[in-house]
């Protein structure tokens, strides 16, 4: 885990232990021919963002409760599940600096471990009682889907706007982020005004990690982001510095952009677009508007009493901006 994130968990490091043990009881149990793809993701060590919001936001009112656990667990399962579904999408093969599971057992067996870590999600969902809270983590699980499915509807379509994209990613990113700011403060006593203080932080944020995470997709280093880069071109995912790219070409230098993007033509391709990318500044574009997002995010903090906690999402808003993992 980055250090700086280490410092930013600080007043949740015992809860996200606690996560930890929890999430791993919970990814356990299965037959012998079942339970080594979990144990593989177990090895995975993600930086547990959503389960670090949900506690943060608990901290911030109050403490954690077992409520505050289920949650967490919930979340990361759903993140988990649609990771491993999307590096089938992305044929993708490495992950957290591990091999994908559909690298390492292929795509069969990855949309089932998919499918079986949703279910272990019901499972949790399961053992929380109250309705509303169920109601949020079903709102967040349809969005991140309904997200990821728009996206692959409109692969290769260089018309997608600065506008649909946001409306992509507020789904397939910020929804889960949202749940977690919500459902954090809301189950340690936050009145609504806070709670949704922290639910449109949770969706700021999300929305600027997704863009700093996609300008890493087109600018980052594999081994420092540990996971497979350069498949958002590949695949034909029109994300901010592309959209914005796109929109400043003038038609003739379009020209050969659209057949790069429609059709590849593999490490050629590849740095041709990253030129035009550089020479056009777009990825400064696009890290500025997730700044912009990252701004609005510690602004919606300021009405909340003083804590440690809030002082952790603070940083964790400009981490998100910053990073190069
Ligand atoms: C990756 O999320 C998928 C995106 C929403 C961009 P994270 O970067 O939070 O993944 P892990 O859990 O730390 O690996
Ligand atoms: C996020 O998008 C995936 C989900 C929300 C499921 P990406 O496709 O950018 O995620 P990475 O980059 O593969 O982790
Ligand atoms: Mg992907
Ligand atoms: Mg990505």
């Amino acid at each position: 885990m980055p250090t700086e994130l280490a410092a930013i968990y600080a007043p949740v490091e015992a809860d996200l232990a606690r996560f930890d043990r929890l999430f791993a009881a919970t990814l356990r149990g299965e037959s012998p021919l079942v339970q080594p793809v979990l144990e593989h993701l177990l090895g995975y060590q993600g930086k547990r963002i959503r389960p670090g919001l949900v506690y943060l936001s608990a901290r911030a009112f109050g403490r954690p409760t077992e409520a505050h656990d289920q949650v967490a667990l919930v979340l990361e399962l759903i993140h988990n599940a649609t990771l491993v579904h999307d590096d089938i999408l992305d044929e993708a093969d490495l992950r957290r600096k591990l091999p994908t599971v559909n690298a390492r057992w292929g795509n069969e067996t990855s949309v089932l471990a998919g499918d079986l870590l949703f279910a272990k999600a019901f499972g949790v969902c399961a053992k929380i009682a109250a309705g509303p809270v169920l109601a949020s983590l079903a709102d967040a699980a349809h969005r991140t889907c309904l997200g990821e499915l728009t996206q692959t509807r409109r692969k290769y379509d260089l018309t997608v706007s600065e506008e649909a994209y946001l409306g992509i990613i507020r789904d397939k990113t910020a929804a889960l982020f949202a749940a977690a700011g919500l459902l954090g403060s809301r189950l340690s006593g936050a009145d609504p005004q806070s709670a949704e203080a922290c639910r449109a932080y949770g969706h700021a944020v999300g929305i600027a990690f997704q863009i700093v995470d996609d300008v890493l997709d087109l600018a980052g280093d594999e081994a420092t982001v540990g996971k497979s880069l350069g498949t958002d071109l590949a695949k034909g995912k029109m994300t901010l510095p592309l959209i914005r790219l796109w929109s400043i070409l003038g038609t003739a230098e379009r020209i050969p952009l659209q057949s790069l993007l429609l059709e590849g033509h593999g490490d050629q391709g590849r740095a041709f677009v990253t030129g035009l990318l550089s020479e056009h500044d777009v990825l400064a574009y696009a890290r500025e508007r997730a700044r912009e997002f990252s701004a609005e995010a510690r602004t919606v903090l300021s009405g909340l009493p003083g804590s440690e906690a809030r002082e952790s999402l603070e940083a964790l808003a400009e981490f998100v901006v910053g990073r190069s993992h």
